[in-house]
């Protein structure tokens, strides 16, 4: 799949402002971003459900979308899943996954939908309404739905945000595996971070309209091409601090700024893992040294608030992300150090979020 400057407005509001993204055979690319950024608009244009107004849709090689010229949805090879799965509620499970292949010989269009249905382990749900379905089984004949004609794209619209958090876990782990299996290239969308990095080889960032970074998971959460960005993916620690020789002073030493004027103000974006601590001991230098207010155990890490001392005498309250359980307490005093792999320098002026839509 391929998208070429695609452009979209819905009356006055520029909804997509020149989208570029490709998406290759058995890959899994996922659109994320915050709610109004056009995630969704951008997967109906492709599924042809919305007009294409200006640019480019390519298929397998083939344009199926040109302004004043559309290929209709059913002619596109493309399966869809929604957030809400869509099922007919008066078609069988069998009937559902067999939709996309009526024009099938019969005998063949019943072989498929069984293999499909046992390749999703819901082979015991052939008969089944979907009244009768969990979230889970729903959501699944809603993937075997969409698989079934074997489309060569496939479109997911937040396809796990109906599910709880526990069934969610499990249902995304095995969606990534048939997804990888069937060998459809896959585009979904997601305001999650999270789930982009769990089910994504690939992850386009989207902001108002455009696509802010496309890369590997690796690549956009270590080398994060805005403050934007960085900030989407985790919670930051934010420092301020001016250019000077090409470098920013921080508490935590000189933090190189290349790309910065001298004299710029810039942000210093900090993930909380990047803040490593020790007991404070002798011969620490007493700007490192922070004053632990709390220490809370999320599970699979531990956010730990400190206060760290400045020479105006306010403190710079900073949050560090420790990957266990630590012995350390509130009133324990710790030595902070900086992994400058994880601090990220931004002019200051550029916005770390956008208002909530
Ligand atoms: N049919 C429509 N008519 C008018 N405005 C729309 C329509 N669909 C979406 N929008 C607007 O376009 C923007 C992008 O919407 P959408 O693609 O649904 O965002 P997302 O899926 O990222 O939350 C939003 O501001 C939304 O209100
Ligand atoms: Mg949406």
């Amino acid at each position: 799949m391929e998208l070429r400057t695609v452009r979209h407005a819905f009356g006055g509001l520029q909804a997509l402002d020149g989208v570029d993204l490709a998406v290759e055979p058995g890959e899994v690319v996922c659109i994320v971003g915050p709610s109004g950024c056009g995630k969704t608009t951008l997967l109906r244009l492709v599924a042809g459900l919305e007009v294409l107004q200006e640019g480019e849709i390519v298929l397998g090689g083939q344009t199926v979308a040109l302004p004043g010229r559309q290929a209709p949805p059913e002619a596109r090879g493309i399966g869809l899943v929604f957030q809400d799965f869509a099922l007919f509620p008066h078609l069988s499970v069998t009937d559902n996954v067999g939709f996309g292949l009526r024009r099938w010989d019969p005998v063949d269009r019943r072989a498929r939908v069984l293999e499909v249905l046992e390749q999703f382990a819901i082979g015991e749900l052939v008969d089944a309404f979907p009244h009768t379905l969990s979230g889970g089984q729903m959501q699944r004949v809603a993937l075997a739905r969409a698989i079934a004609p074997r489309p060569r794209l496939l479109l997911l619209d937040e396809p796990f945000s109906g599910l709880d958090s526990r069934l969610r876990d499990a249902v995304r782990d095995r969606t990534l595996h048939d997804l990888k299996e069937s060998g459809a290239a896959t585009l979904m969308v997601t305001h999650d971070p999270e789930e982009a990095m769990f089910m994504a080889d690939r992850i386009a960032v989207m902001r108002a309209g455009h696509i802010e970074q496309v890369g590997r998971p690796v690549e956009i959460y270590y080398r994060p091409a805005s403050a934007f960005v960085t900030a989407f993916f985790s919670d930051v620690n934010r420092l301020q601090g001016v250019v000077r020789d090409g470098a920013v002073s921080t508490l935590f030493g000189a933090l190189p700024a290349a790309g910065h004027a001298e004299g710029a103000e810039v942000q210093i974006l900090i993930r909380p893992e990047a803040l490593q601590l020790a007991w404070a001991g002798e011969g620490d230098h007493a700007a490192n040294i922070g004053l632990v207010r709390a220490a809370r155990l999320l599970g699979r890490s531990t956010l730990v608030h400190l206060d760290m001392p400045r020479k105006d005498e306010a403190f710079l309250h900073l949050h560090s992300r420790v990957a266990r359980n630590v012995a350390f307490g509130e009133g324990d005093e710790v030595a902070v150090t900086l992994d400058q792999s994880q601090a990220f320098v931004f002019a200051a002026s550029e916005p770390i979020s956008e208002p909530t839509g």
